[in-house]
């Protein structure tokens, strides 16, 4: 599969990626942080594209990436083993913090780590030394210039979800589970620029993070567990359903096939066959995708296929669902958007036509933390890499055969 965001690429950049960008431009002024909403349609609607240069934030200088790894800057260099998440690389640079913005349009190597001054929370804020940040497909594309190429956006900040520890609150700081206090754990979601060793966030970002995870699983937790919780019920999986899950090793594969099981769904998911231990740990039956995949599916689920979710945006995704899923309710995408909206399924994420399941995504966020801490949920992490190693990361996301989350460690 070509690493693309989805299928519909073009798609998707002209037909609801922009309106949501200009009304966000509208709504901030001289913003330079512009992402794609799709991966949770309230973060746009609730103005939470924070730019890059607020008035509590003063980009001060650049490095590239490709720079050696002494030449970058000793708060974000790699550090060995634990110590990259204990929060000791805080400071080396007084009043100083780093993040990851592309510096240009591009590729990965458009990434450079830059620094800022972090003021104090304002009203309904909170400030947060970050331990993980969880990366996604999305995040390389806001950069791609897929979604035009205007210089005036440069440095563009990127990241949506992180996880870390609380260092200072504004007043009225209560986020959904509540008021927040100074040294919470954390996790933030809809997080602009969430790439970043420090970060200044709206209070309604700030989620506790559950017990059962580390920094990294917590990081990599919300945007694939929204988007996995909102195919399902779109689909309305439950009990005695037998669903046919595409990509299930992916991020929001693996948080769907842990949900649907959960429901008490048989659930059937693709992989290539080096995943497909995974898959059977996870609860699923796995089968490889690929030519004849209708007929192993058939021989998987004898009785019957009832609901597919199609989380590759593949033309055999599609087709197999239709073929094998009679009521076309119950087959949703989140990535094959015009086949989608042309076989009259399910189409979620943010788009003219499409459902972009807000409700259903933000009461989501505290139940993906109450399963997780009731263990039944966790995050399969499948590498990480030094913040400053961004470009890296993104290059091992694009090559789209990953097995859970990549997480970057300040
Ligand atoms: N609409 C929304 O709201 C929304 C939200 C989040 C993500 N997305 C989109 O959904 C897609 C998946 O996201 P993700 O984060 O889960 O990606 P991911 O973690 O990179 O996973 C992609 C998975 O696709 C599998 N795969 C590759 N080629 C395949 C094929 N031909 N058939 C079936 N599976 C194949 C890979 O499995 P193997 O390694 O086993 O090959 C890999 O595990 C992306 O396009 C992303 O942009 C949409």
């Amino acid at each position: 599969m070509s690493r693309s965001f989805g299928k519909d690429a073009g798609y998707t950049v002209g037909l609801f990626f922009l309106p949501w960008v200009f009304a966000s431009m509208l709504s901030y002024g001289q913003a330079r942080y512009w992402g794609p909403s799709y991966v949770d349609p309230s973060f746009a609607q609730r103005g939470y594209l924070q730019p890059a240069t607020t008035s509590s934030r003063t980009a001060s200088s650049t490095r590239s990436l490709a720079a050696t790894r002494d030449q970058v800057h000793p708060a974000a260099a790699p550090k060995a083993g634990r110590e990259r998440n204990s929060g000791a690389l805080r400071g080396v640079v007084a009043g100083m913090t780093s993040y990851v913005a592309a510096t240009a349009f591009g590729g990965p190597e458009a990434l450079s780590v830059l620094n800022e001054t972090l003021g104090e929370p304002g009203p309904g804020e909170v400030r947060l030394r970050v331990h993980a940040v969880g990366t996604n497909l999305v995040d390389s594309k806001v950069y791609s210039g897929a979604y035009g190429r205007d210089v005036a956006r440069l440095p563009l900040r990127i990241g949506y979800e992180a996880a870390g520890t609380v260092t200072a609150v504004g007043p009225e700081a209560v986020g959904p589970a509540g008021p927040i206090s100074v040294g919470d754990e954390v996790i933030v979601f809809r997080a602009p620029g969430a790439y970043a060793e420090e970060l200044l966030v709206p209070a309604g970002a700030v989620l506790p993070k559950p017990a059962t995870l580390d920094w990294n699983q917590a990081a990599g937790l919300m945007l694939t567990g929204v988007t996995a919780t909102h195919a399902l019920a779109a689909t309305a999986v439950g009990a005695g359903d037998t669903v046919l899950i595409h990509g299930g090793a992916g991020g929001v594969g693996i948080m769907a096939i842990q949900l649907a099981a959960g429901r008490g769904a048989t659930v059937v998911a693709t992989a290539s066959p080096a995943n497909h231990a995974l898959l059977a740990e996870l609860g699923a039956i796995p089968v490889a995708y690929g030519p004849g995949l209708a007929d192993r599916v058939r021989a998987a689920a004898p009785g019957g296929v009832d609901a597919a979710l199609d989380l590759v945006g593949t033309d055999e995704a599609l087709d197999v669902s239709l073929e094998l899923v009679a009521d076309r309710d119950r087959i949703a995408t989140i990535a094959g958007f015009s086949r989608g909206f042309g076989a009259g399924i399910k189409v979620l994420g943010v788009a003219p036509g499409a459902d972009n399941g807000a409700a259903i995504r933000d009461a989501a966020r505290l139940e993906l933390v109450r399963l997780t801490e009731a263990g039944a949920l966790t995050v399969h992490v499948q590498q990480t890499f030094p913040l400053a190693e961004a470009a890296a990361a993104h290059r091992l996301l694009m090559d789209g055969h990953g097995a859970g989350k990549v997480i970057l460690v300040p």
